[in-house]
């Protein structure tokens, strides 16, 4: 049988980086489709090597490919996760935020946030300035071209994924520019009628979240919102040190160009090669990855599989558990591939082409004992 095959490249990275990477390719293998990894090696050794050549060959792969995984790399001379962002330019971010079962948390209620953040503009892009000893202002930037991206990014999102969309800003008092903003989101959504998209006076949005979290599910914001957002949301469900976000670049037409997935979490040197490290992270990074190349029922496969194993106690070390990195992977990679056993393929396309009829309502539904954890 002739499977799928998908082109990814891969980045390097340090630390524990390498088990990340074996972590991956294990899972990749228990899929219906051949992942046909091309890697880029950005270890910091490489990149003393090669110098900014190194980007060179990562931005042609990424370019070539469209999809990226990258794993943690040491911030040495420079970040390249900002020369990437800047070579590539990604101008959003998507980070999905959820209770994961059996992390700890404060918070005692359920919560399952897609955040899509503008990640350019704001006032971040301004350096700001004095006037005179006793005062600064600072600009506020909103252009209608990152918003357009970002807001089709969500609604087509929340179009595959029968979601719903929730624009937050101070248009009231802020009215020029995060007017734009939701006057442009409006605009992007009148072209997705089926989508509910509801507005929300961003600090009101905070207050909701804590209070009402299931009443979220996409929220699309401007850069400084979806940092406080990413945050705050991030502390509710205790999952920073695993959570993943995708890294978004568009085309002309605000259709998505390329996308670079990879973990919040950096290369954990202190367990390096010590068969200690968490892969989930990596996992959900790669679980986005197949949402984006239109495997939707691959990555929610992975996804799930992965968080109720966490939830069943199935965990590593820095989670209370037992498990180590090869041990979880082997779990996880079983159980994905039991799962897709049990169902025939479901359809497959272009993250950025129709969507499916109907969604496909996951692999769960194979052992009813296994309640769906999203
Ligand atoms: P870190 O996230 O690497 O480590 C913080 C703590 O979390 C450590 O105790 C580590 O063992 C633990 N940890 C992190 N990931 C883990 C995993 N997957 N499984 C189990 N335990 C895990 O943050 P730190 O120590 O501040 O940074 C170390 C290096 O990573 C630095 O060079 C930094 O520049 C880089 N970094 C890279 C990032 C990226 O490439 N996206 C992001 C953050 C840091």
């Amino acid at each position: 049988m002739n499977r799928p095959t998908y082109r990814v490249t891969e980045l390097l990275g340090d630390g524990i980086g390498d088990e990340l990477s074996r972590a991956v390719h294990r899972l990749a293998e228990s899929l219906p489709v051949l992942v046909e990894f091309v890697p880029v090696d950005l270890r910091v050794a490489s990149r003393r090597a090669r110098g900014m050549a190194i980007y060179d060959d990562a931005v042609a792969s990424i370019n070539e490919t469209t999809v990226a995984l990258k794993h943690p790399t040491a911030t040495t001379e420079e970040s390249p996760n900002a020369v990437l962002r800047r070579r590539l330019n990604l101008s959003v971010i998507h980070r999905p935020v959820y209770t994961i079962p059996g992390v700890p948390t404060n918070f005692r209620r359920e919560l399952d946030l897609d955040i899509v953040r503008i990640a350019t503009g704001g006032t971040y892009d301004d350096p700001g300035r004095m006037i005179g000893e006793d005062g600064a202002v600072s600009l506020r930037i909103v252009e209608r071209g990152p918003v357009r991206e970002a807001a089709r990014y969500a609604f087509n999102l929340a179009r595959k994924t029968n979601k719903t969309v929730t624009t937050a800003s101070k248009y009231t008092i802020q009215k020029a520019t995060d007017g734009l903003f939701e006057k442009v989101a409006n605009e992007v959504g009148d072209q997705f009628p089926e989508v509910p998209h509801t507005i929300e006076l961003f600090d009101a949005l905070l207050g909701k979240v804590i209070m009402s979290p299931q009443k979220f599910q996409i929220v699309l914001v401007l850069n400084e919102y979806g940092d406080f957002l990413s945050d705050m949301a991030c502390g509710l469900a205790g999952s920073l040190g695993i959570g993943a976000s995708a890294n978004l670049g568009f085309d002309a037409g605000a259709v998505v160009r390329v996308a670079l997935f990879d973990a919040a979490h950096g290369t954990a040197p202190d367990i390096a090669g010590k068969n200690l490290a968490n892969p989930t992270a990596i996992f959900l990074a790669f679980s986005m990855l197949l949402y984006q190349i239109g495997e939707i029922g691959l990555g929610q496969a992975v996804k799930n599989a992965t968080l109720d194993l966490l939830r069943e106690g199935v965990r590593t070390r820095d989670l209370g558990g037992e498990e180590s990195t090869e041990s979880f992977t082997k779990v996880v990679a079983d159980e994905v591939a039991r799962r897709l056993a049990a169902r025939p393929r479901p359809h497959s396309g272009r993250a950025d082409a129709e969507p499916p009829p109907s969604r496909a309502t996951e692999f769960e539904s194979a052992d009813p004992s296994r309640p769906p954890t999203t």
